[in-house]
């Protein structure tokens, strides 16, 4: 991808036993993006991410990260980046200022430096007036912030977050993610996974993963114009009607149920909502005309992978 790559991938695999988690995965990350690692639970994100940060040997394949060869150099790699673990490891029975000196003194960073460096950092992630507290009382929002504190200390250029805003409330959500926002302005690079797709629109770019391939990678907008082309409806019936007088007609490419409703994805130009209603008759409650999310993206790319592999 050129000069400005900061992690490149090539034909990356891993294997456990006979098992294969990753699978000749292969992408590049440009410096200051907010890269976004997409997929269900078991689809290989954080046996990747592993690889990358230097904590796992490929099987198979090439991964360079900060112009380091993972295979070849792991310690330097692990001093280049910085890593959000998915069970993050802090020491729960410390304060948030004693976590934050214990993870600085592995990066060997000195006494003086480390205390101005933490302090500067409590109060960037919020927690400046919580530092003298258990870190095990903090609320999970405050825990999460100070664990990518601790994965700041070193200034890394490159954050590894793995899943970092699992089980915290929206609010403390978007917190977290003004800071990712903050770190990507200031230049650093940040590859983040995640399994909430409202989340991945606020990233630059996104890979989707599926049983340990990469399935498709692109901006938000180019996954959606490549794989939901055309354009989509969401349906409400009425209890007990069918859907089944749509599914025949010419230009519907695709009838997905989300609970009671539906969404309905149909060749450009074809449909609109007045069409749909009289199609529908008695049975339509509501008939909209929507942009299609992530969410019918994964949905999409998945159903095609399903597609593709060998029984
Ligand atoms: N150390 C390991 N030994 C055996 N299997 C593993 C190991 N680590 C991960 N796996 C398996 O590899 C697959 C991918 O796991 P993982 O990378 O953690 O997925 P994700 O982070 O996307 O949920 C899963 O099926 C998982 O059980
Ligand atoms: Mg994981």
């Amino acid at each position: 991808m050129g000069p400005e790559a900061v992690i490149e991938v090539a034909g990356l695999t891993r294997r456990f036993g006979s098992f294969t988690a990753v699978q000749q995965v292969s992408f590049s990350v440009r410096a200051g993006e907010i890269f976004g690692f997409l997929g269900a639970n078991g689809a290989g994100k954080s046996t990747t991410i592993r690889i990358l940060c230097g904590l796992l040997a490929p099987s198979e394949g090439h991964a360079c990260v900060a112009g380091i060869d993972v295979a070849r150099d792991p310690e330097a790699v692990k001093r280049s980046i910085g890593y959000m673990s998915q069970k993050f490891s802090l020491y729960l029975d410390l304060t948030a200022e004693e976590n934050l000196e214990f993870f600085g003194g592995a990066y060997g960073l000195g006494r003086r430096a480390l205390r101005q460096r933490g302090r500067e950092l409590l109060a960037r992630v919020g927690l400046r007036e919580r530092s003298a507290e258990i870190t095990g009382r903090l609320p999970g929002g405050m825990r999460q912030r100070l664990a990518l504190a601790a994965a700041m200390l070193h200034r890394p250029r490159i954050l590894f977050l793995d899943e970092p805003t699992s089980g915290v409330d929206p609010r403390a959500r978007q917190s977290f993610w003004a800071l990712i926002r903050e770190a990507a302005r200031e230049g650093v690079t940040v590859f983040v996974t995640t399994h909430a797709m409202d989340e991945a629109e606020f990233c630059d770019r996104i890979g989707l993963m599926a049983d340990g391939r990469l399935r498709a990678l692109d901006t938000p907008d180019g996954l959606k114009r490549s794989f939901l082309p055309g354009e989509m409806f969401h349906l409400e019936l009425s209890p007990d009607r069918s859907i089944d007088a749509l599914a025949s007609q010419p230009g519907v490419l695709r009838i997905e149920s989300a609970g009671a409703a539906y969404r309905l994805r149909v060749e450009a130009g074809r449909f609109d909502p007045e069409k749909l209603r009289a199609l529908l008759g008695p049975a339509a409650v509501r008939v909209e005309r929507v942009e299609p999310d992530l969410e019918d993206v994964f949905l999409e790319v998945v159903t095609q992978a399903r597609g593709e592999a060998v029984p």
